[in-house]
């Protein structure tokens, strides 16, 4: 379970003032920093994820150990990252458990804004928010969820949402490489009347990866 701020997701999935005007849902949100900051700038954002089923105590105990987990990981393989967006490990350290603090506080204050559910089913209903973003979970797991749990959860959250279901990023966690089955994927989607289209944004973390999916009805 990581956090990313509000920074990290602006930039991830190139967000301006306009695409948050309108409730935003993090899908899966994981300790989210960006539902927390958006809260206290009355931006209106809500997260999904299996593991706020645990309640927000268990989250909170869990939360350090998954943080270190994540720095030795990418310690140990240096070469597949590049810093220029952070500065250097130390800010990213410091933007994570600022996101995690933030994240901690918001959902004792708030439960409400974080939502139990696991992808391929979202608790709500059609239509009932403005744009979905997936930053993590899709492709990244890649090597254990296949094409087909990929197009039921893309489905799924174009099915919630109005505008758009955004996703980052394109790259494998395991090797950083492309997923072998976008192009597929991509067809399938359209199959099913959606709209894709690969976008460049304005961060860089694992080495390469810097493309989102942005998936919207076709009208
Ligand atoms: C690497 S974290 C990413 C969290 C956050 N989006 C971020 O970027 O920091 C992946 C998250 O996906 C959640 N997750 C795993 N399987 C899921 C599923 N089927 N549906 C929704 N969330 C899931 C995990 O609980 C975890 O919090």
């Amino acid at each position: 379970m990581s956090s990313r701020s509000f920074l990290e997701y602006r930039a991830m999935f190139a967000l301006d003032d306009r695409d948050l005007d309108g409730v935003s849902l993090d899908c899966a949100g994981g300790a989210s920093g960006f539902v927390a900051e958006a809260g206290a700038m009355g931006v209106r954002a809500l997260a999904a994820d299996p593991l706020y089923a645990h309640g927000a105590a268990v989250l909170a105990e869990r939360l350090s150990g998954d943080l270190e987990q994540g720095n030795a990981m990418i310690s140990a393989n240096a070469d597949r990252f590049v810093w220029g967006w952070y500065g250097s490990a130390e800010r990213r350290r410091e933007m994570r458990l600022r996101a995690r603090s933030a994240f901690v506080a918001d959902i004792h204050r708030r439960p409400g804004a974080y939502l139990a559910a696991r992808l391929p089913h979202l608790p709500l209903a059609d239509g009932s928010v403005d744009l979905v973003l997936c930053s993590h979970l899709l492709f990244t797991w890649a090597d254990r969820l296949d094409q087909e749990w990929h197009r039921a959860a893309i489905m799924e959250m174009s099915r919630v949402s109005r505008r758009e279901v955004r996703i980052f990023p394109l790259v494998r966690m395991g090797d950083g490489e492309p997923v072998p089955f976008l192009d597929a994927l991509r067809a399938d989607l359209r199959a099913e009347g959606l709209r894709c289209a690969v976008r460049e944004v304005p961060y860089e973390f694992q080495r390469g990866a810097r493309h989102m999916l942005t998936v919207a009805k076709r009208h």
